[in-house]
């Protein structure tokens, strides 16, 4: 699975974060199940917009990147992200790989040069028509628009119309949300064009095999990022062996490239196309895109100073259904943060391991084979699977809550911390702990460092995400009688 490669000429920002803690924590769902998984993310490195951030810096644009590049890798390691690799464009693996599929495209016949007159949105590396520019407030586009005639090779994209169609026919589900998949159908039907694969105005990017005048045009160069990374264009490697990929995950935005150019190039040049995409909406601030422009580009890292690593996880996971567009305001931060991890999670954590000190002697003891709890576990299980399945991590979490809430109940309704020590109390408890066995290993690849906490506190030994998926979430593993402590409050509540 991939999350998109991200422009080095910003910092890495909360968009990013979004798309990148979500390709993490699904990856970490799928080795809970024992998938071979490999997770890649990386940088995206070519083009005008790169090439001109550098000239504002006064680097080359080698040097500039280089200095970019591992802001993102960085943050990812404090954001604690299991990508399997970081593919930069500027690598060699990656530029043997684009021009191994130009040279494909090229010899199937649907690369031919062309003239050309568009207009340019070096924000966007896009070209648009006339009818596609929106205007400004005061009348202006709202881009910043290049325009200039100019001959270029371009990809015969009108050619894949049906051939996309029948593809995607095929494969009714490949493309996750549904509406999402709708509306990139709709680019499809409402005809193709060709696009423009190459540039003579600018030399910051990898040449045409055929014609070093020009280089590829930044999208061709970055989509090829995804299969550069499992070996293509590299004799020595067999890429089919990780191809197609299940998985890419991109935003709305960039759903033409992905969703239409990359299948049409794939299929042009005799590749499989990938078997999915999950398309994600934005996480906004204060209502719009994040950008440098709007001046509401919000840093991750600063928040998990504030909030906590595994809360700001959470809170990118849960919020927002993906697909759809989230708000990011400290406030509902802090509201999931204390309502959902404060409240729910991290209070039933400490309650049992009170009652468990008061009551059992801080010993665990063996959950009732027969709990009601056991029922709501394994419907737990099953709904939080099927929704990681469906690329929907805030419903998948929710499901996994439904066991937390359930077993916060079972403690209201039986109160062991009133009853006198003895076989009741610690068939309650046991159903508790076993709850939260459960739930560990759940919640493990939204928030990896609580889950090995709670893990730890109730006495498991080992590491929750060496647990296997599904024989892991049966009810009745606990093992009664290891050493369960409380530790400091997993999340304190946060004043609003
Ligand atoms: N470099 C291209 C992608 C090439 S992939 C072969 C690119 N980079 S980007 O850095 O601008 O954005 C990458 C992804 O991050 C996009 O899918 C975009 O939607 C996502 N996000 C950027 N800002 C975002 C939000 N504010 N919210 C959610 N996702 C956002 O496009």
């Amino acid at each position: 699975m991939t999350t998109p490669i991200y422009y080095v000429n910003a910092e890495p920002h909360l968009g990013h974060a979004y798309t990148t803690i979500i390709g993490d924590a699904l990856a970490r769902w799928h080795r809970l199940l024992g998938d071979d998984v490999t997770f890649l993310t990386g940088t995206d490195e070519h083009g005008l917009k790169i090439q001109q951030a550098a000239e504002a810096s006064g680097m080359t644009p080698q040097e500039f990147t280089d200095s970019i590049a591992p802001k993102f890798s960085n943050a990812w390691e404090r954001l604690n992200i299991t990508n399997d690799d970081f593919i930069r464009t500027t690598e060699p693996r990656h530029k043997a790989a684009v021009a191994e599929l130009l040279q494909r495209c090229y010899d199937a016949g649907d690369i031919e040069l062309d003239t050309f007159a568009g207009k340019y949105c070096v924000a966007c590396e896009e070209y648009y028509q006339d009818e596609e520019l929106v205007s400004g407030p005061n009348g202006d586009d709202l881009c910043p628009i290049h325009q200039r005639p100019v001959e270029n090779y371009f990809f015969r994209l009108s050619r894949f119309e049906d051939r996309l169609l029948d593809w995607y026919a095929k494969h009714p589900t490949a493309m996750k949300p549904e509406h999402r998949g709708n509306e990139a159908i709709g680019l499809i039907k409402s005809g193709l064009r060709d696009f423009s694969i190459s540039r003579t105005s600018l030399d910051w990017g990898i040449p045409l095999p055929w014609d070093d005048k020009h280089v590829a045009y930044v999208w061709f160069d970055a989509l090829t990022n995804y299969l550069a990374a499992v070996g293509f264009g590299d004799e020595s490697q067999d890429y089919t062996e990780r191809w197609p990929a299940d998985y890419h995950l991109i935003g709305k935005d960039i759903v033409r490239q992905h969703c239409v150019y990359w299948p049409a190039m794939l299929l042009s040049a005799g590749v499989e196309p990938p078997k999915g995409w999950a398309i994600g909406g934005w996480l906004l601030s204060g209502g719009e895109k994040m950008s440098k422009t709007s001046g509401n580009v919000v840093n991750p890292l600063d928040l998990i100073d504030d909030i906590g690593l595994d809360g700001f996880r959470y809170y990118v996971l849960a919020d927002t259904a993906y697909g759809n567009d989230g708000d990011f305001t400290w406030e509902g931060l802090v509201s999931r943060y204390n309502s959902d991890l404060a409240n729910n999670l991290g209070n039933l954590a400490a309650r049992v391991a009170t009652v468990v000190a008061k009551k059992c002697d801080g010993l665990g003891t063996a959950p009732n084979p027969d709990s009601p709890l056991g029922a709501v576990a394994a419907t737990a299980f099953e709904q939080t699977a099927a929704q990681w399945d469906e690329v929907q991590p805030s419903k998948a979490l929710d499901a996994t809550w439904s066991l937390i809430r359930a077993t916060n109940g079972h403690l209201e309704t039986n109160e062991p911390w009133k009853a006198e020590p003895g076989p009741d109390v610690d068939l309650v408890m046991g159903d508790a702990l076993e709850a939260l066995r459960i739930v560990a290993i759940l919640c493990s690849p939204a928030i990896p460092d609580t889950a090995q906490a709670v893990w730890e506190r109730i006495g498991m030994p080992g590491k929750v995400i060496d647990q296997r998926l599904p024989d892991a979430a049966t009810w009745g593993q606990y093992a009664p009688g290891a050493i369960v402590t409380k530790g400091d409050a997993l999340f304190p509540r946060i004043k609003t």
